[in-house]
């Protein structure tokens, strides 16, 4: 596991961006695995950036997310597949049938689960994977639980996580109560994993992903058994690591 200690989120976010651009320089046809979420805005902003300039190009690139929320369609401007659209897919060269982000609005999501499973194991799983983490160290919408589940599914939102993403909502009863998300089984095989975190209410939960005992009441905890590992932290997130 690589860590990077930056000053910042916007020294984190130049540093995860260069991470991701080397990645398509390497392999223009790359699968990239995305997440949403605040942590990784300011990454995407430097590589829409590169892309203007020329420096990079997603013509090639092929994108899988790592999970929607239950109940929202596409265009719900809480929903992550506009996230996506709007942080980065509308600002690139990406084509826009080479994007993926599960249905939210899937009348069967078990069936969901398992084509979107099978999709991305069509295309051969994430070159390089980027997640954020929880503050209970749930990575996609994994929440702490008694197992790691394997494939992409449909989860319950804990309160905690509920509680955090009522930022965005009118109010907390406003959150969906369900997503659909990757799991940890799919995660775990991307060949590279990079992580952002910011802020101090990441400190605790990044401290036991890295230095605690593995165990699926901190999802992030499996992290330590995946070959290649890379989080990018500012100062305040990777505080509590010894
Ligand atoms: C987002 C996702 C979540 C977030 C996590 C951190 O696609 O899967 O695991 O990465 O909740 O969210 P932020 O970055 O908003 O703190």
């Amino acid at each position: 596991m690589r860590i990077y200690r930056e000053k910042d989120y916007d020294a984190m976010s130049r540093r995860a961006a260069t991470i991701i651009a080397a990645q398509i320089v390497a392999k223009p046809d790359c699968v990239l695995g995305l997440a949403t979420g605040s942590s990784p805005v300011g990454t995407y902003k430097n590589l829409v950036a590169w892309n203007k300039q020329g420096d990079i190009s997603f013509k090639e690139v092929r994108s899988v997310n790592l999970d929607e929320y239950y109940g929202l369609s596409g265009d719900h401007d809480q929903s992550y597949r506009y996230f996506m659209q709007t942080n980065l897919f509308d600002h690139v060269d990406i084509v826009p049938e080479n994007t993926n982000v599960p249905n939210g609005l899937a009348q069967d999501p078990a069936a969901e689960g398992e084509r979107y499973e099978a999709l991305v194991a069509s295309l051969g799983y994430a070159d390089l994977q980027l997640l954020g983490m929880g503050r209970n160290g749930h990575i996609g919408f994994n929440e702490p639980c008694g197992e790691f589940p394997l494939i992409t599914h449909l989860v319950d939102l804990t309160e905690s996580t509920i509680e955090a993403n009522a930022r965005f909502f009118a109010s907390a009863d406003d959150v969906p109560k369900q997503a659909l998300s990757m799991g940890i089984g799919t995660i775990m095989k991307a060949r590279k994993i990079l992580v952002v975190v910011s802020g101090e209410d990441k400190a605790d939960a990044v401290a036991k992903a890295v230095q605690g005992p593995i165990t699926p009441e901190v999802p992030a905890s499996i992290l330590q058994l995946h070959p290649d590992v890379t989080i990018v932290g500012d100062e305040a997130a990777l505080s509590g690591l010894k």
